[in-house]
Order: structure tokens, then sequence, then C-alpha cells
């Protein structure tokens, strides 16, 4: 899909053609990370889902792999969907929900949903086992599977759907892969909370565990919840063979476009890393004219602050990108807009503002025709702006300014994407954004003054 396209991420891990979706089956496994995802080769569209494939030593450079599932057994007819990746006595293996339409295509009023496993000797080729798994009374849908070992048991977390309409997550516990019981109801959404939660993930970070998931169906609400579908988690306590006893709201994971269907692994170290799907299913995704789309987030390491709320970063590994350094230089704007670059590609900035001395109405940065991202004094967030009019994209997705002190940006641009740390990832903005032949990278400041502290910019390599 890279030649001769527009959009086409240079480090970014793309589907090298056809269309992607959620990250599945992210492991690291013998020395080498591997991370799988929804994937349907023969069109830019959405459609009956296989499992593309890709490798790397680090997490920063991919290399693909051939496709390893392809749906078309009787328990898998119509698609092979999210699942996740262990390593079971060193075999690697693949737990993916099977997918058939009852009434038709896209019917979702008549669906079979049931927990697959796929294994392979070699960590490129994989052999289907069949079913493990079919629902209890009650859900059809009954979706995308984790898997994790713990305490000597393997448990599994599932997105489900009842009669009621509430979205909740199963947890199972399991003698082997093949061998599962219902343990609990691990959560379920109160009114409003959303009629399915997807993709489900389990994990601690400190003392608490958090539980992070795919919500349809909750509605937006001022600033909240803007997208069609959100991923967000909840905090609480969980030991094995107890109820997860929640600790606060939902909270939602990256306040962009488009992010969804996030997922955790552990790296090599021990770091817990996620990556998300960074498309969402609305868009009209303007790279369907160039064959292709959708594109997985950078890996960003997650940690706990102080009040329980994940921070994201992304990991250090993605410095090994950086190439030519350019400083950006302290300066007072005022009524005025300062190029930086002409032509943003493939770029990291990192940025820093004084916001109690800067008054400007509004002042950051503008990203090529179409995509601002900038402070809004009066309402005191950070608001990332996108306006293509002619590709049906528009509107304002926005985070809080921190309470005191300076802001700090970490920045990554990659052709047809933007990815937005705020102060060491207290906040993440992720969105796709189409900028034509105009990619002019400015600082700026309207209606008044602000002080920026500068910082750096690298051109990013390829990977
Ligand atoms: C989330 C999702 C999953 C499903 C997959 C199908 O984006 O809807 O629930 O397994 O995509 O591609």
């Amino acid at each position: 899909a890279s030649r001769g396209s527009h959009f086409y991420p240079r480090f970014h891990l793309a589907p090298p053609a056809g269309w992607m979706n959620d990250p599945n089956g992210l492991i690291f496994h013998n020395n080498l990370y591997h991370a799988f995802y929804q994937h349907h080769p023969f069109d830019e569209s959405w459609g009956p889902m296989h499992w593309g494939h890709a490798t790397s030593p680090d997490m920063v450079r991919w290399q693909h792999q051939p496709i390893v599932l392809a749906p078309g057994d009787e328990w898998d007819r119509d698609g092979c969907f999210s699942g996740s990746a262990v390593d079971d006595n060193g075999v690697l293996s693949l737990i993916y929900t099977g997918h058939i339409w009852l009434n038709g295509q896209g019917d979702d009023s008549a669906i079979r949903q049931v927990q697959c496993l796929a294994t392979s000797q070699d960590g490129i080729h994989f052999e289907k086992q069949g079913v493990v798994l079919t629902p209890p009374e009650g859900f059809m849908h009954f979706r995308d599977p984790k898997v994790w070992q713990e305490d000597g048991s393997w448990w599994m977390v599932i997105g489900a759907r009842d009669d009621s309409d509430r979205g909740q997550v199963l947890l199972y516990r399991g003698a082997s892969l093949r061998d599962w019981q219902l343990d609990r109801i691990l959560a379920k959404a109160e009114p409003g909370m959303g009629y399915m939660w997807e993709c489900p993930d389990f994990f601690a970070v400190g003392n608490a565990h958090y539980l992070l998931f795919s919500p349809q169906g909750i509605q937006a609400c001022g600033y909240h919840n803007r997208n069609l579908f959100q991923s967000g988690y909840l905090r609480g306590c969980w030991r094995p063979g107890q109820d997860f006893i929640q600790n606060g709201d939902f909270i939602e994971m990256d306040c962009g476009h488009d992010f969804y269907a996030p997922q955790s692994f552990l790296a090599g170290d021990g770091r817990r890393i996620v990556m998300g799907w960074m498309d969402m299913w609305e868009s009209p995704m303007p790279s369907k004219r160039e064959g292709w789309a959708g594109c997985l987030t950078l890996p960003r390491e997650i940690t706990a602050d102080a009040q329980g709320r994940l921070r994201q970063t992304p990991i250090h590994e993605l410095m090994s990108l950086r190439g030519t350094e350019h400083p950006v230089l302290p300066c007072i704007l005022e009524n005025q807009r300062q190029s930086l670059l002409d032509c943003a590609q493939a770029m990291e900035l990192e940025l820093n503002w004084d916001c109690c001395e800067s008054h400007a109405e509004r002042y950051g940065l503008r990203l090529g025709a179409g995509c601002e991202l900038f402070v809004d004094s009066q309402s005191r967030r950070l608001v990332l702006a996108r306006r293509y009019p002619d590709e049906q994209l528009n509107g304002d997705r926005s985070v809080p300014l921190p309470e005191r002190g300076d802001l700090r940006l970490r920045i990554f641009i990659d052709r047809s994407s933007i990815e937005v740390f705020v102060n060491e990832g207290e906040y993440c903005l992720s969105s796709r954004i189409y900028p034509q032949q105009d990619r002019q990278l400015q600082l700026f400041a309207d209606h008044g003054r602000a002080l920026c502290r500068g910082g750096s910019l690298w051109m990013l390599n390829d990977i």
C-alpha cells in the first residue's frame, strides 16, 4: 500500500494492503514481539475477518508475516474475530472468536460466537484446534477473549451482551486452554454505560486491577465520550476467586478522534504496554482511496499515578527512530504565526508552553491545512481540531489543561496520524489527519500573547 500513497504511515504498523481493525494477540514470545490484527486482505473495507501478523525485535520495526487465520470452518465460517495469544508450555497459542451470521451477512440479531484455539510450533504457521468454549444461556454476543495465566490457572475475560442489552465482562477459569468454567460476571454496565462491552483486558498495575474494555453505546456528555464508541477502564481490587470491587468511574483511555479496542501485554522486561486501533468505526477513512485502511497506535507504556489513574508514555525504544534534530527556540508570539517546518510528514516534537504567562485567546500548533492543536484559554482546554470538509471529517476533541505549571507536549506525526502525549502521559489524544498539499507546521497565537518555552523536533526514520 505504501507506494505512491499519500497517507500510508512510515513508522506505524498498518496492513500491507486492505483493511485492519483491532490489535489481537500482542505477545513477547521467544525473544520476538508478535502483533496480530483483525484484517481483511482482499478489500479496504471490513469483511470476513482474518488475522494478519507482524513480528518485531523491539516493538518499533515490524516485519509483515503471512496471514495466520482465515475464516471458513464451520465454527468460524464468517470471521475469525478478536482474541489474544499466550505461551502454553512453549507453544504459541491463539484464542479467538469464531463468528457466524445465522440470518445472512450483517444481521447482528442472529449470530453465533464461540471461542476457538489455534496453535503453532514455529510462531509463523498456525493450526486451528477447533472450539473450546460456547456461550452461556442468554448470550449471543460473546467475543474477544483475553487469556492469561495466574495463580496456577488459566483465566479469560470475554466481552458480552445479555438479553437486557447491558454490556458486561465474563470471567472464566481454565484447567487448560480447552477446558473452561464460568467463574463469575466480572462487571456489568449500569444503565447508560453501553449495550455491549468489546475487547476486554484485565491486569494489575501497582496495587490495583484495571478492567480495560471498549463499550458500545455510551452517549456523549459534555466533553466526554465524543466518539461513536469509547475505550476506557474501571479501577478496582481483585484476587483470584473473588469479585472485582470497583473503585471510581469509567475513565477514557484516549481522548482523540480515533482510538479503539486497545489491548495490553508485557514487554520482555515486564513493562505493561498497550496498543490500540487508530481509526474509528464511524470514520469515512479517506485512506481507502489508496486501497488500505487502519493502523495501530504506537506502543505505550502504562503506569499508574498517585491517584491510580493510568498514564501512557511512548515506549523508549521509539527514540531509536530519531534522525536530524531541530531545536525549537523559546519565543513570545503575539497575534502571529511562525513556521517551524514546511512539510511535517514523519516527526516527533517536544514542546512546552507557559500557560500562566500566555493570555492569547488561542495558541498552539497548526499541523498542515485542517488540523490544529491549541490551548483555548476560555475553556482552559487543549483542543485537537480537525477540519476536512472534503472528507466529511470535522470536529474537536479536548482535554483539560494541567492545574498549574507548563503544558508539556510530546507529539508524533506520521503522515495521516497524530498522537499527542500531554504532561508525561496524563492525557493522550490520537487522531487520524488528512492534510493534502499543505503540511506546514506553525506555532501561533491569536488575540493576545503566548509564551512558548521551546523544545525539539526530530525527523523520524522509516521502519
Ligand atoms: C471491535 C470488534 C470486536 C470484534 C472485531 C471484529 O472493534 O467489533 O468486538 O471481535 O471488532 O472485527
